[in-house]
């Protein structure tokens, strides 16, 4: 199980985009990008134009979160221009099945998202179907949220259910990670970390991700 780190560009700078992603470039494995709709969330972000944008000068791959409603409609598009990894809410999707072999068809990773109050145990056939699960550990909508330990347990049971599976998937936490919330979440079987305050929010937001990544590392070899 290999540690990866996120850094959420929604915590950035959003004047000064392809800097930002240049700043954590040689530290982390992925870009993790916030999609929201104002409708599935009570907030509004950036879309497709932007993804595209960012697709032409990100020297990391691009994680799409997308906080959005009818994911059915326009998720497909965001794996069409190049994103290489595309994450829907189980909670906005009325045919996930379909979507998530829509997303892989179009040649990026198809990922499944979990608010905090959403059980995962009625999602693990849905297993072989997508390559990162996501387990939200805070509402989603905004950063610098409070890490909610409630889903402990929920990240627990997920890593178990991907281990009875067989399966090669990917279990993400995004939502109050930080240096001090990220052991516990590695112990519970998290191994992909977004995070956006406790990277954006430092001086050096490439030594806060490599910080987050050893961290990750001590506490998973325990
Ligand atoms: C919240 C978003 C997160 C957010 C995390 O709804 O999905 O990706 O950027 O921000 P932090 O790490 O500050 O909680
Ligand atoms: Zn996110």
């Amino acid at each position: 199980m290999a540690i990866q780190i996120s850094p959420s560009i929604l915590s950035a700078d959003f004047a000064r985009l392809a800097d930002e992603v240049e700043a954590v470039a040689g530290a982390a494995d992925w870009l993790h990008v916030d999609v929201m709709d104002n409708h599935f969330v009570p907030n509004l972000t950036l879309g497709l134009p932007v993804v595209e944008s960012l697709l032409k000068v990100a020297p990391l791959p691009l994680d799409c979160h997308l906080m959005i409603e009818d994911p059915d409609r326009w998720a497909p598009a965001y794996a069409e221009v190049g994103a290489q990894s595309v994450t829907i809410h189980a909670e906005a999707a009325k045919a996930p099945v379909r979507t998530l072999r829509a997303i892989r068809a179009a040649g990026a990773r198809a990922g499944l998202a979990l608010n905090p109050a959403t059980p995962v145990d009625g999602y693990a056939d849905l297993l072989g179907e997508i390559d990162m699960l996501l387990v939200m550990t805070v509402e989603p909508g905004f950063g610098g949220q409070k890490f909610l330990d409630l889903v402990l347990p929920k990240i627990r049971r997920a890593r178990e259910l991907i281990r009875n599976a067989d399966a090669s998937v990917w279990l993400q936490v995004d939502g109050g990670v930080s240096a001090e919330t990220i052991e516990r979440c590695a112990e519970a079987g998290a191994d992909v970390f977004v995070a956006g305050s406790a990277v954006y929010g430092e001086k050096d937001p490439a030594a806060a991700v490599e910080h987050l990544r050893a961290l990750a590392e001590r506490a998973t070899a325990r």
